[in-house]
């Protein structure tokens, strides 16, 4: 294991000296929110809307916010390195309860972890990946960044196993919501479209960017629901995320999507967030 230093509730410390309570509500119940903030060059990407995120995800799981905005900026940004790709993971948990109880405990100071790791580009980013559509198992609260991620995980442990990268979700009237770590595009007859905000989905911030530059470069995008059936008919499907950005499926349920490589308006998407990135430092 590498032994970085991480930030453990005001203190920074070698990753193998941080220590939680087993009666740690995270480790209990999966009791707690996260964010994954990616860095370029020392400086935190969006770092206000991952905040605002955060914030949200704090306030819909009622646990009050540990620290500001600025307090935060401190915390994390000791973390990054001056040069490269990298990300933070951070999480904030209920805290230490005395005891197992489901319910809230009446006074707990919540645990707040963060580290940084290195971003490593992703493989299947220039060639494109395989994907499959798997029901969509998850509950009602897929806005919320929580750390109770089992569901996501069986997901994508599944996919794995059929030689996919990530599994599409599917929701009970055949729509696709999202990746299970990954938000979902499709270009159907020329236009790039994404679903609409809900809380089927998690608003991603790499989302946002890409309707962004969409918007400014005149790409056809409309936010609009995507039927299974009209996604195994698109001509590009890609999935984003902070730490994957934006990966091209060049196959999908077994069938070639389009032609079997990453499509022209990938090809120009990723040239102008590539673009967008680079211009930042
Ligand atoms: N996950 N949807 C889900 C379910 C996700 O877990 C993620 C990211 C996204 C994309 O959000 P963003 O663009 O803000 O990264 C959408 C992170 C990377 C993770 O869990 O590691």
């Amino acid at each position: 294991m590498e032994n970085k230093t991480v930030y453990l509730n005001g203190q920074y410390l070698p990753l193998s000296e941080a220590k939680i309570s087993v009666m740690d509500r995270g480790f209990l119940f999966g009791d707690g929110i996260y964010e994954v903030i990616p860095a370029y060059h020392g400086q935190l990407f969006r770092f206000q809307e991952h905040m605002e995120r955060l914030e949200n995800s704090l306030s819909n799981i009622r646990l009050p916010n540990p620290h500001s905005r600025e307090q935060w900026l401190k915390i994390l940004t000791e973390l990054l390195s001056p040069s490269g790709d990298q990300y933070i993971y951070l999480q904030v948990t209920r805290g230490v309860a005395p005891k197992r109880d489901h319910a809230f405990p009446e006074k707990a100071e919540p645990t707040v972890f963060a580290m940084c790791s290195n971003i490593v580009p992703f493989e299947g980013r220039e060639t494109g990946v395989k994907a499959i559509s798997l029901d969509d198992s998850r509950w009602e609260l897929c806005h919320v960044k929580a750390t109770t991620l089992l569901a996501n995980i069986l997901l994508r442990q599944q996919a794995v196993e059929q030689g996919c990268a990530e599994a599409v979700l599917v929701n009970k009237d055949g729509y696709v919501t999202e990746g299970a770590a990954s938000n979902i595009f499709a270009v159907i007859d020329g236009i790039l479209i994404t679903p609409p905000k809900s809380c089927e989905i998690l608003p991603g911030i790499t989302r946002d960017v890409i309707l962004e530059i969409a918007q400014q470069n005149n790409i056809p995008f409309r936010e609009e629901i995507i039927a299974l059936e009209a996604l195994k008919n698109a001509s590009e499907i890609w999935l984003t995320s902070s730490t994957r950005e934006i990966i091209p499926v060049v196959e999908f349920d077994s069938h070639k999507v389009a032609d079997g490589r990453p499509g022209p308006v990938w090809q120009n998407m990723n040239r102008l967030f590539q673009a967008y990135k680079q211009s930042l430092s």
